[in-house]
């Protein structure tokens, strides 16, 4: 099997090529990109010899060829979104890990359908905004677009013993609550992004572990678990110690969940492995260690985002989009010390009374109410 890693040099992307050196037998690398990190992706180039490569950034590429050329690295650079959708649907790639960060996954995770591709897709963000379309197109190309993560892995592990979604009366979504769980909410406001990156259970790039201490991401895992399993009765659980990693109910009120320690390896393999399975070089998880498991409902007055995303199934269309646009911009508004923590939440709401909500008809539609919706979220903060 040959695989595209889009953001191979992030948490999703470093974890991917730990799994594929477990089993580097069944397969090799055809293409890795990423944003800035020339120096890394050199070294995947160096170790996997895939046939592509790509940086978004262009004065990263240039630093890339320059060093490639130094270190006799063969693998092609490639320099334009064109030429990068032409090799993520090329009869080369059988499979597309989208472990790149936010709606810059769009456009590569759309190719990668439309040309029939198996999608292991980290990349929510892209999913979240454009779901139903994904869907959609999915089906007519005949793709396949696999969960990696940890909790949507573990509802398709669940679900797999079913052919028929009518026997589920619900799933429940676990999330350890992240780092501020047990912190009082009258010390909110002075929350730092330090404090914020810091979670207490997985090692995650910034971005989603800011999502995961306001629990937005977690309000984003409800909307790809609607578009993902078609099932409607989705309830968010709070389980501190990530073990349980999502669970399944049928009609009957038996319950199946997912187990395993922490550790992004794992529905990785599942996804990589699948219908098979794959050894996914993480740690077996040992129950005698564990002494108990905690339970809680999530508070939504101190974590307002998760409430939020939940309320906008309703909404559906482009509210999607406005939420993830106006949570990329003030999550890394945040993370710049230019507004504060609560502020991510005010302002979100501001931008979703004032952009009008459409249905989704096609994905210029999808990227207009993108646009919008983060040029409002810039004006709101510019004001501040
Ligand atoms: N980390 C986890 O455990 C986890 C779990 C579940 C889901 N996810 C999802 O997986 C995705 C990736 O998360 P992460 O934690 O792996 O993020 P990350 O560590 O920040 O890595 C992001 C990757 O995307 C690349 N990238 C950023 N902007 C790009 C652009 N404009 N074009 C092309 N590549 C770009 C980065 O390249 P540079 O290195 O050059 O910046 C890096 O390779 C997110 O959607 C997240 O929600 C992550």
């Amino acid at each position: 099997m040959n695989i595209a890693i889009l953001g191979s040099t992030g948490s999703i992307g470093k974890s991917t090529l730990e799994v594929i050196r477990q089993n580097i037998d069944s397969f090799s690398i055809n293409l890795v990109s990423a944003n800035t990190n020339h120096e890394l992706l050199l070294d995947q180039c160096e170790e996997f010899s895939p046939k592509y490569s790509f940086l978004h950034d262009e004065s990263s590429r240039r630093l890339f060829e320059e060093n490639a050329n130094k270190r006799g690295i063969k693998t092609s650079l490639i320099h334009s979104m064109d030429d990068l959708e032409k090799a993520i649907g090329s009869a080369e790639t059988d499979i597309v890990v989208a472990g790149m960060v936010g709606i810059s996954g769009l456009i590569p995770v759309t190719s990668a359908v439309k040309s029939g591709k198996k999608i292991l897709l980290a990349n929510k963000e892209s999913y979240i905004v454009a779901g139903e379309y994904l869907n959609k197109l999915s089906k007519e190309n005949g793709a396949s677009i696999f969960p990696i993560d940890s909790e949507h892995s573990a509802i398709h592990q669940c679900l797999n013993s079913t052919k028929n979604t009518s026997d589920v009366s619900r799933i429940i979504l676990t999330g350890s609550g992240g780092p501020f769980l047990d912190k009082p909410i009258i010390d909110f406001a002075s929350i730092t992004p330090q404090q914020a990156i810091n979670h207490p259970v997985w090692n995650m790039g910034k971005k989603i572990s800011v999502d995961s201490s306001t629990m937005m991401n977690k309000g984003l895992e409800v909307i790809e678990a609607r578009w993902l399993f078609d099932i409607s009765d989705i309830e968010v659980l709070i389980h501190p110690e990530g073990i349980i990693h999502s669970l399944v109910e049928y009609k009957d009120n038996s319950l199946l969940a997912q187990l395993s320690v922490p550790d992004m390896k794992i529905p990785i393999a599942y996804g990589l492995g699948f219908p098979g399975r794959i050894n996914s070089g993480s740690k077996k998880l040992n129950l005698n260690d564990l002494g108990s498991l905690n339970f809680m409902e999530p508070d939504l007055d101190k974590f307002p985002c998760l409430g939020l995303a939940i309320e906008l199934l309703e909404e559906g269309g482009t509210s999607f989009s406005v939420l993830n646009a106006a949570n990329e911009i003030c999550v890394q508004a945040f993370l710049d010390e230019r507004i504060g923590y609560q502020d991510i939440y005010e302002i979100i709401l501001k931008v979703l009374d004032r952009i009008e909500i459409k249905t989704v008809q096609s994905l210029d539609q999808v990227f207009e109410s993108d646009r919008d919706s983060r040029t409002e979220t810039l004006s709101i903060i510019n004001q501040l």
